[in-house]
This record gives C-alpha cells, structure tokens and sequence, in this order.
C-alpha cells in the first residue's frame, strides 16, 4: 500500500480537491490518499462549497471530507507529503525531524513539467474561474502521477 498526504493552508480549497481527484484516479486496491493542512483555522470543517461545487461538476463528490492539521505523525504514517505551494512545503519542512522525512516532501507542481516549481494559487479570496483553474492544474497534475505511480 502506498500512502500519499496533499497539503495546502486551510484544508478546505485546495487539498481537498487534490485528495478527490487522487482518489479517483488510483485504485483504493494500492493506495491510501489523505489531505491536511498547515494551519488550524478550519479543523473539522468540510471543504469550502466553491470546491465541492467543482468537483461536484467534474464527478467527484469531496462533500464527506474533514479539514484537519497536519502533525509531525504524518511523516510516520505517508510515504510521500505533496504541498501545494512554498509556502506548505517550507512549513511541513520545519516539522521533520530526519532526512527521511525531508524526501518525503515534494511541490505538487513540479510532478507537471509544464508547471514546475509553481505554486497552485489559493482561491480562497477568489471567484468561481479561480477554484476552475485550480481543478484542471490539478486534475492534469494528478493524471501524471497517477500515470508514474498507478
Ligand atoms: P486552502 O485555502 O489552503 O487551499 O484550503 C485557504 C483556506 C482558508 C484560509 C487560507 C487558505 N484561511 O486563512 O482561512
């Protein structure tokens, strides 16, 4: 079983997007996905309702999921920690505590050589045409990992 962890700030726009589309193209036979996020303010909360609507129109239904912190544990528990942008992937960083963990850690981003070394922008403060275009570039992004992994 390969466990894969999508990060962003809040866990309520953009991982879990990612977790949805991740699921949906690697076979649950192989592959735990969960998402996480950094911060603290929206533990417990479900996704923000411009994220399920997405995916709801791209045929993913995220509407069960729960925000939750990610913890130094994480590390023990997932073989690979993707962030969705710098700013993630600095502050999940600064929780390892060995080498190893720190090769867990990976930019989702750079698994798309058209996008690589970007950050998936948050929307949070954006319109419906900002979560659309963090759907595709993630909807593209996870089909090559799941074409490398799956
Ligand atoms: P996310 O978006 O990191 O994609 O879930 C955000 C959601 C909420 C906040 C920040 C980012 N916030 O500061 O409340």
């Amino acid at each position: 079983m390969t466990k894969i962890l999508v990060v962003c700030l809040g866990n309520i726009c953009r991982s879990p997007l990612a977790h949805g589309i991740l699921q949906s193209k690697l076979s649950s036979d192989k592959f735990v996905i969960d998402s996480a996020g950094t911060g603290a303010y929206h533990i417990g909360n479900s996704p923000d309702y411009r994220s399920i609507a997405v995916a709801k129109k791209n045929g993913i239904d995220i509407s069960m999921q729960q925000a939750r912190q990610f913890t130094a544990s994480d590390f023990d528990e997932f073989d690979i920690i993707y962030a969705m942008d710098s700013s993630n992937y600095k502050n999940i960083l600064s929780l390892a505590q060995s080498e190893s963990d720190k090769e867990k850690v990976k930019l989702i981003l750079n698994e798309n050589p058209v996008l690589t070394n970007k950050n998936v922008p948050d929307p949070y403060h954006g319109d419906t045409s900002d979560f659309e275009y963090v759907f595709k570039i993630l909807d593209d992004t996870c089909s090559l990992i799941a074409d490398k992994l799956g």
